[in-house]
């Protein structure tokens, strides 16, 4: 017999089924719980809430295990590709060399932005910060393709939907970035591969092309990896949020790309740079900004460190880390900002306040120390990551436009406002405020 919880309230007793994935994780199923007892449950920040069920990505924050598919994160980033991995979250396999190269083939063809969304990009501040322009210029991919506004959602039409928003992204993100340094936009190059052609397009000339760093080029491919998905993180549940509604994919990216930006999130990459730089100016050894990262008052945390799932070590920070080193060796560069990196984890690795509480590296403490030997500019780390992000949205996405069965997201509240009172004219309201 299958596995039931009670839950005794107001004298009542209700059982209630618990279901079971195939890593075992257990979860008790509560959609019938408002119809049959009246009552919801509340859960702030939705920390105990499974808000779907999905097979595709699988993490145990435990035991520190991420698999995209079922593969391991830390086989992937040795053996794999960004683009090959893609393929993998969206479709659900890894392809065979000839899907491959149909896949890449559509990257390919997709790669050129529709010439007229290039003036978008002039409205722009010069100051505009790249996240406000590549979330702008996504949605606006819609207006541009509208026969790409298929919602049956069959395999063709999500196969060219998801091969224009893929390929498109990183367009937009050299242009955006081209644009902040009031430098002219250099178009993608059909004979490059997904990640040489946004390192082409960032850091070419009109006239001379960006001589491509195999190492440089591999090491961004495998940034982009990491960061391919992450299961219901709070972006990737905004992106299956509006995509319950039947909005259409651009639509759903765009949104993702907002809700990645904040640095509690996504701009965390963003935020750890500006941190180790403060640090690294300012001549702390890390013990000043550690002790402001316990007082609750001092509005600092240890960016980068920390994570809801996780109460181990990310195993995205293990592989960014150990590549770093090995990054920066090939490369021939040196950068103090690791030296504070690591030994801040280090300090941190020895208080109470962090061991206590399970807080170690995430993915974004040194994701930005690879990107800055890269070249790429503080303002763009993260996005960097939505380039990344994007295949994990997509086969969301998916899973979402797929399940027939599937509901609006529409989660409930406890309300604490004012119960009912009576509308006062304006006249006898008093003066406060006034
Ligand atoms: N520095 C100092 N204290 C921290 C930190 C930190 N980075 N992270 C968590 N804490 C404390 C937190 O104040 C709380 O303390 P207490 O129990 O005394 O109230 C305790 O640790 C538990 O944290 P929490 O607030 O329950 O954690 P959460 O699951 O709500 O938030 C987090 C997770 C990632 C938002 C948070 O750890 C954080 O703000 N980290 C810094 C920002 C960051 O690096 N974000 C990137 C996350 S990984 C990339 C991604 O997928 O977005």
């Amino acid at each position: 017999m299958s596995e039931t919880a009670e839950l005794n309230v107001g004298g009542k007793t209700y059982t209630l089924p618990v279901i079971e994935g195939t890593e075992q994780e257990r979860a008790i199923d509560i959609s019938k719980l408002r119809a049959e007892s009246g009552h919801v449950t509340l859960d702030d920040g939705y920390g105990n809430t499974g808000s779907c069920k999905s097979n595709i990505t699988f993490i145990d924050g435990e035991k520190g295990i991420l698999r995209y598919r079922g593969y391991s994160i830390e086989e992937l980033a040795v053996r794999s590709t960004f683009v090959e991995v893609a393929h993998l979250l969206i479709w659900g396999e890894l392809p065979t060399s000839a899907e491959l190269q149909r896949f890449s083939n559509m990257l390919t063809e997709n790669s050129m932005i529709h010439e007229d969304m290039k003036f978008h990009f002039e409205g722009f501040p010069r100051r505009a910060h790249p996240m406000a322009i590549l979330s702008s210029m996504i949605n606006a991919t819609s207006c541009f393709y509208p026969e790409l506004l298929d919602s049956n959602y069959d395999t063709d039409s999500l196969a060219r939907q998801a091969a224009n928003l893929l390929s498109q992204v990183r367009t937009i993100a050299a242009f955006a970035y081209r644009k902040s340094r009031g430098l002219p936009i250099i178009y993608p190059k059909l004979e490059y591969k997904y990640t040489a052609n946004f390192l082409h397009m960032m850091f070419s000339h009109p006239y001379r092309d960006f001589p491509l760093d195999p190492e440089a080029v591999r090491a961004l491919d495998l940034i982009f990896l990491l960061h391919a998905d992450h299961e219901q993180n709070c972006s990737t549940a905004t992106v299956r949020m509006v995509a319950s509604s039947k909005a259409n994919l651009f639509a759903s990216a765009a949104a993702g790309v907002c809700a990645l930006w904040g640095p509690l999130h996504g701009g965390a990459n963003q935020a750890v740079l500006e941190m180790l730089e403060a640090i690294h100016r300012e001549g702390d050894d890390g013990s000043r900004f550690i002790a402001a990262a316990k007082d609750k008052n001092s509005g600092k945390k240890l960016m980068g460190f920390g994570h809801r799932v996780y109460k181990h070590y990310d195993p995205r920070a293990k592989i960014i880390k150990q590549a770093c080193d090995e990054v920066l060796a090939r490369l021939n560069k040196s950068d103090p900002l690791l030296d504070i990196a690591k030994k801040l984890e280090e300090a941190a690795m020895k208080e109470d306040y962090f061991v206590e509480r399970n807080l170690y590296p995430n993915v974004d403490f040194y994701s930005g120390i690879i990107m800055r030997a890269l070249g790429i500019p503080v303002e763009m780390f993260t996005v960097i990551f939505a380039i990344g992000r994007m295949p994990g949205w997509i086969a969301n996405f998916k899973e979402v436009a797929e399940d027939a069965k599937g509901r609006i997201y529409r989660p409930r509240q406890i309300y604490t406002g004012k119960t009912l009172r009576s509308y006062v004219p304006i006249k006898e309201r008093g003066q406060a405020g006034s």
